[in-house]
């Protein structure tokens, strides 16, 4: 379960910068996410998604989020982060199951990502909602330093 000190709800207009901020933070990580440095916060903040985005909240501070990415065909796609200094501690389960639960009350009938081989704390909560392994794209993402890095498909039927 996550900290009582966590509440999850959805994203709201004056959550742009905070989202942004956080995204830059784990982007700069060059680990578990896509995205990697420079971030444009600005940018970014006003461009974010707020619709099937939910967050982490502690002592009003953004500590994790979650978005579902809707498709034309029935799924949607995850993306998600947890700030460092909150990891392990169940926001990330409090998100992804705040997101099935959205994602169900929009009729979706499926939920799928793509996350790297070596995250093994990501695989580990999706395994744990009872995402399943559904391919791997080789060499997929090229990085900033010119590795190639794949990525693993995951999905869930609803
Ligand atoms: C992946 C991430 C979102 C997980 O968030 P979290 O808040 O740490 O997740 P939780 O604390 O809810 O842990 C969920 C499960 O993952 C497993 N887990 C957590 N940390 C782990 C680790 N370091 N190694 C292996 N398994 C781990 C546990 O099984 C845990 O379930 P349990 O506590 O019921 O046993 C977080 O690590 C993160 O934001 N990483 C950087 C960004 C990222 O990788 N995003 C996902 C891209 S696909």
């Amino acid at each position: 379960m996550a900290s009582d000190a966590v509440a999850v709800r959805p994203a709201e207009e004056r959550d742009r910068r905070a989202l942004a901020e956080l995204f830059a933070a784990v982007a700069s990580e060059r680990d578990g996410i896509a995205t990697e440095p420079p971030v444009d916060v600005a940018a970014w903040a006003a461009k974010w998604g707020l619709d099937g985005t939910v967050v982490a909240v502690a002592d009003e501070d953004i500590v994790g989020e979650l978005r579902v990415e809707p498709s034309w065909f029935g799924y949607g796609e995850i993306g998600m982060m947890v700030a460092a200094r909150w990891r392990g501690r169940g926001v990330g389960s409090a998100l992804v199951a705040a997101a099935i639960e959205w994602a169900r009350a929009q009729g979706m009938h499926k939920l799928s990502l793509s996350v790297f081989p070596h995250n093994a704390a990501a695989i580990a909560l999706y395994r744990k909602f009872g995402f399943v392994e559904e391919g791997r794209r080789i060499k997929h993402l090229r990085r900033a330093n010119g590795e190639l890095w794949d990525l693993i498909d995951m999905g869930l039927l609803l």
